[in-house]
């Protein structure tokens, strides 16, 4: 069905008109666009395109870093510190412990350690996908695999793909961009499965967020005896301190040991080692802003589902919402008006991903998805 837009917004009582006082400033520093867009008190567009936790991190982090900017003129110490701290936080051994500049650099020495020319990685499509582009410049072959129509991984054809030759198998659970879940015990039997000489890397960057859920157990708080599975995690989503650069993985001693020899030395800096520390026992305020997030998902929900839209259920603090329309036209309506949301997905054509902002955020994507012209919006 299309549905003309002025019988939307008097449907919505929506509609308002973009104001002409905001100052404009150019894009061209936001990859891919040379539109102008309204600047924000903060002088930039609403970013929905990255997952982040648009509250930032708890006060007493914010302090430590504070206190600690009198360090910046030294080199930083090593992390022992902080490796100290992860160990203890997940009852593990320092020496499994591995310190990164986000996780995203663990996924790099991942495969520089698991993948070597000619063997072979494989993913599910769609999903985060750096790791591919790692692999690739390896010189390693990359085998991705559909999700299911539930959005989880499709382990049979991902087992079909694993051979002798299969270094590495990288699962994103939930998965980024669909925020959706693998049900644990689906993924146990899978590993058991796979060849004796794969390993398993397990992104749980958005572990907080999917706490509740039944059919989730991560595989560092419930661990499987597998030397082959290494799990990482970032303080870059519930932390709030995505441009802190500061992830980590767990793994067995041996594959954590030559995971950590790839590492450039120094590579988390003094800030990172000093708020991250504080970040990771910050239980109250990581409780805080899941509860917060499911507020806003929920919110998210009732305003799709009052225009008629649907979304993938969502287990992290971004949505997918189906836009009924090309992808591509909605992203460029959203830019256009100063809101940033994820590139296309190319397997996703009619599915945008949206991190989730903070309420006033929310209002104005409605506000300015409410004056999308109309030929993109067949529902
Ligand atoms: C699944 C997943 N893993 C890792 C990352 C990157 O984390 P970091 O900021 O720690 O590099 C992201 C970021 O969006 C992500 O979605």
């Amino acid at each position: 069905m299309l549905i003309s837009r002025r019988h939307l917004l008097r449907r919505l009582g929506g509609g308002a008109v973009v104001s002409a006082a905001i100052p404009l400033i150019r894009e061209s520093s936001f990859a891919g666009t040379r539109e102008s867009v309204r600047a924000t008190p903060h002088g930039g567009p609403i970013r929905l395109n990255m997952n982040e936790n648009a509250y930032g991190p708890s006060e007493r982090v914010t302090a430590t870093m504070r206190a600690s900017l009198s360090l910046v003129n030294r080199y930083p110490d090593t992390a022992g510190a902080l490796v100290g701290e992860i160990a203890g936080l997940h009852g593990v051994k320092p020496e499994q412990v591995v310190v990164g500049c986000g996780s995203t650099e663990i996924l790099r020495l991942a495969v520089a350690t698991f993948l070597g020319r000619g063997e072979k990685l494989v993913v599910a499509s769609p999903t985060f996908d750096p790791i591919t582009d790692y692999a690739r410049r390896a010189g390693a072959e990359v085998a991705t695999v559909p999700l299911t129509k539930q959005y989880a991984h499709d382990l049979d054809a991902m087992l079909a793909q694993a051979d002798a030759s299969t270094g590495l198998v990288y699962l994103c659970n939930p998965n980024n961009p669909t925020g959706s879940l693998t049900p644990r015990q689906d993924l146990e039997i899978f590993i058991r499965k796979l060849p004796p000489t794969t390993r398993v890397l397990i992104d749980e960057a958005y572990h907080h967020y999917a706490g509740t859920s039944s059919a989730y157990a991560s595989f560092i708080d419930r661990p499987v005896d597998d030397r082959r599975v290494v799990v990482t995690r970032t303080l870059s989503k519930i932390y709030g301190l995505a441009g802190l650069r500061l992830g980590y993985a767990v793994a067995a001693t041996a594959p954590a040991h030559q995971l950590s020899s790839m590492r450039s030395p120094m590579n988390v800096n003094v800030l990172a080692l000093r708020g991250g520390v504080t970040a990771l026992y910050e239980s109250e305020y990581v409780s805080l802003c899941v509860r917060r997030n499911a507020d806003d998902r929920q919110e998210f929900y009732n305003q799709a589902n009052a225009r008629m839209l649907r979304v993938i259920d969502s287990h992290t603090n971004f949505v997918m919402l189906n836009t009924g329309g090309p992808a591509e036209a909605a992203i460029d309506h959203l830019r256009k008006h100063n809101i940033l949301v994820a590139p296309p997905i190319p397997s996703m054509t009619k599915y945008i991903r949206v991190s989730l902002g903070k309420p006033h955020e929310m209002r104005e994507f409605w506000r300015v998805w409410d004056l999308m012209p109309p030929h993109t919006m067949e529902m």
